[in-house]
């Protein structure tokens, strides 16, 4: 079906990533090419807030969007009259945020007369991974690791998933977030974990791992960042040095095995022989390395975006969008945006 619609005329999606903090456009052909992909962080204007305020979120969106758009197309070599097809997030994410790209997208379906796909970010996350590598199908098991979510996916088919592992309390980036507030190093934490932890001894603070009871898939990360909270605290008071780069390694390695463990297992538990990583957390130098080393030895493949596809990008909605496109799904104008979309 995807060859048949192909042969007959190219698809240009115009896609829309507005759920936290990225303002970001992207043109695509058929699904799978990149035009243009402009992704604007804001990470400026939250920064001195130590993570995303979500009415700043929204007008910073609202000042950014038309701009955003008119640099995509104008990258991809495309005007508005050659765009086919409309992909945005509609959740889940921050409401403020994902209306203005709701309303952006819904505003150039309607004006364009063309159909609007509706897409779930953390599926965008998941198809980051098909533009990456073109020749990536289902099945494979998703780990999907970002700033708020942590799940294990079976994805069966294009659209088909079991969701297997969710976390109970702080997502995996959300973790990382905290733990570099409380070293003082700013935000977005988890890339200056990553760099610092390169310096650090991992085996130097015993920080907890929670497996969580039997074979459970789900992930428990607020304990850990606790532990590591007291650790710094304890530190203080007993007036001993705090070694910023044991701290991050020793954390970031009690993140990765539970991560790779859990993921490892389930790729085995449901005879898959690929894993796909994906989401913010999954730019972790640390947690990509220790997936290969534990994958290849038990021959299971391991892919994962490059570093700009792994946090948010319009691209992988556009993706999204152009699978659910030719599957004959459509979303109407009365689209609305869903806070807490679940896959
Ligand atoms: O996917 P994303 O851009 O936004 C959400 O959908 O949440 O993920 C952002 C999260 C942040 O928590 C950030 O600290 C984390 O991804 N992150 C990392 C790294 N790069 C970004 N965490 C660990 N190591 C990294 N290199
Ligand atoms: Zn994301």
């Amino acid at each position: 079906m995807v060859e048949a619609i192909k042969n007959e005329e190219d698809i240009i999606t115009l896609a829309i990533e507005t759920s936290c903090d990225e303002t970001s456009v992207s043109v695509l052909k058929n699904g799978r090419t990149i035009l243009s992909n402009v992704i604007h962080s804001q990470i400026e204007q939250h920064k001195k807030f130590g993570g995303v305020v979500p009415e700043v979120a929204s007008r910073q969106h609202i000042e950014l969007i038309n701009d955003v758009i008119e640099k995509a197309l104008k990258e991809s070599g495309k005007s508005f009259n050659d765009i086919t097809h409309v992909g945005v997030t509609y959740g889940p994410g921050l409401v403020g945020a994902l209306l203005v790209g709701l309303s952006a997208g819904k505003a150039i379906a309607l004006a364009r007369d063309i159909p609007l796909n509706g897409v779930n970010h953390i599926e965008g996350h998941i198809y980051a991974n098909f533009l990456e590598h073109p020749n990536l199908e289902p099945p494979f098991i998703a780990l999907i690791v970002s700033g708020g979510h942590s799940h294990l996916v079976h994805m069966k088919d294009y659209g088909e998933y079991e969701i297997l592992g969710r976390t109970r309390d702080d997502a995996a980036g959300e973790a990382f977030d905290k733990v570099a507030r409380a070293l003082g190093l700013g935000y977005p934490g988890g890339p200056l974990i990553d760099k610092l932890a390169k310096e650090g001894n991992n085996e130097k603070i015993k920080f907890p791992r929670a497996y969580l009871e039997g074979n459970s898939f789900d992930f428990s990360f607020s304990g850990l960042k606790s532990s590591v909270l007291n650790y710094i605290n304890t530190q203080k008071m007993k007036n001993e040095p705090i070694i910023v780069e044991d701290v991050a390694a020793s954390f970031q390695q009690a993140v990765i095995d539970v991560l790779v463990e859990k993921t490892v297992h389930l790729a085995l538990e449901k005879s898959v022989s690929q894993v796909v990583l994906a989401g913010g957390v999954a730019a972790n130098s640390g947690l990509r390395n220790s997936l290969i080393n534990r994958c290849e030895k038990h021959e299971i493949d391991v892919k994962f975006p490059s570093l700009i596809l792994c946090t948010d990008n319009a691209a992988m909605i556009g993706c999204v969008a152009y699978y659910e496109y030719i599957r004959g799904k459509r979303h109407g104008y009365d689209l609305n945006a869903v806070p807490n979309l679940k896959l």
